[in-house]
């Protein structure tokens, strides 16, 4: 029986990669796509995940185009943070190079699909309170969407298997010095879904960047001869050309992030150590969007599941079996 999910995208680079592998995967029914700000304004994460749906024979699958803006973090003014390096990242010609592109490659024509006529955050309500079956909920954007909607109707918890969240990081942050992009994107909306009631499981930059991906596993992955096997190995090649560049030194991979939380719910023994833990969200000041993990705490205060590592062999090599699928 195939796991009911509905995913939450920003989509980028690593997201148009996690929900191609998602889409192609027949253990996953994907009942809806939600698009969130993020990586890209809404807008464009919204037309990039239309294009891809359509792109890869799935524009069945419903787009619901979400909120453009964290929930409060913008109403007051915000303590100065360091959200790292303000110059521009060039190739040797000098042409600028992005991690996400506003148009992602292989994505560059427009398609007839559309998003659909109510938002993500009322589909959120009225679609999982008319569940009789739980639903697995893989965010890997800012978790805006499910904040707002968790506010309107907290009741909608009951209706959700498990939240298996992208985002925050213990020994590793990347927005800022103690931050991953997510959840520093929305620290209130991160706090509302994982206190919320339902199962988390979190996707942090431990696990994700334990299986970064080079440009021989990208070459791999391209061999497997499908279009969404190539759109994919191209985006990582461009994102190791990115990270090449902007952190120097001999760095010659990039983790594709997003596609962990979906494999993770294809197969959790991708994950090759998961730790029960409590976790707060830092809400303000200089470590605001911190997932903070309360080690002191007692087995009976475990309010989630944070994985630490991840197998980058097996990681690979569900992206070659899912993404080298023709349909
Ligand atoms: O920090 C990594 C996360 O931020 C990924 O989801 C990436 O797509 C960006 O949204
Ligand atoms: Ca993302």
């Amino acid at each position: 029986m195939a796991t009911r999910v509905i995913l939450d995208v920003d989509t980028g680079s690593d997201d148009a990669v996690a929900v191609a592998t998602a889409l192609r995967c027949p253990d996953l029914d994907v009942l809806a796509i939600c698009t969130v700000w993020g990586n890209l304004d809404v807008e464009d994460t919204t037309e990039n995940t239309l294009r891809l749906v359509d792109k890869l024979g799935r524009a069945e699958v419903p787009v619901y185009k979400g909120c453009g803006t964290a929930m409060v973090k913008y109403l007051y003014p915000r303590g100065a943070v360091d959200t790292g390096r303000s110059s521009k990242v060039v190739d040797e010609n000098g042409n600028e190079l992005h991690i996400h592109y506003k148009r992602l490659s292989g994505l560059e024509n427009p398609v007839e699909k559309k998003e659909e006529p109510i938002d993500a955050v009322t589909f959120y309500v009225q679609f999982l309170r008319a569940q009789t079956e739980k639903v697995t909920l893989i965010p890997v954007g800012p978790l805006t969407n499910l904040g707002e909607a968790l506010s309107i109707a907290p009741d909608i918890a009951d209706k959700i298997e498990k939240i298996v969240i992208m985002g925050g990081g213990d020994k590793v942050a990347n927005i800022s010095p103690s931050a991953e992009a997510n959840i520093w994107h929305d620290p209130e909306a991160a706090e509302i879904v994982q206190q919320c009631g339902a199962p988390v499981l979190w996707i942090p930059l431990d696990a994700t960047l334990s299986c970064a991906l080079n440009r021989k596993d990208c070459a791999e992955l391209r061999a497997t001869g499908t279009w969404a096997a190539d759109f994919a190995a191209t985006l990582c090649e461009e994102r190791i050309e990115f990270e090449s560049k902007s952190v120097g030194g001999d760095k010659d991979n990039s983790s594709i992030h997003d596609a962990l939380a979906v494999c993770s719910v294809i197969d959790e023994s991708v994950l090759t150590e998961v730790e029960d833990a409590h976790v707060h969200i830092a809400l303000n000041g200089y470590n605001e969007g911190e997932t903070i993990i309360d080690r002191r705490c007692i087995p009976d205060k475990f309010n989630c599941r944070f994985a630490v590592k991840a197998s980058h062999d097996k990681f690979l090599a569900m992206l070659c079996e899912y993404l080298g699928r023709s349909e």
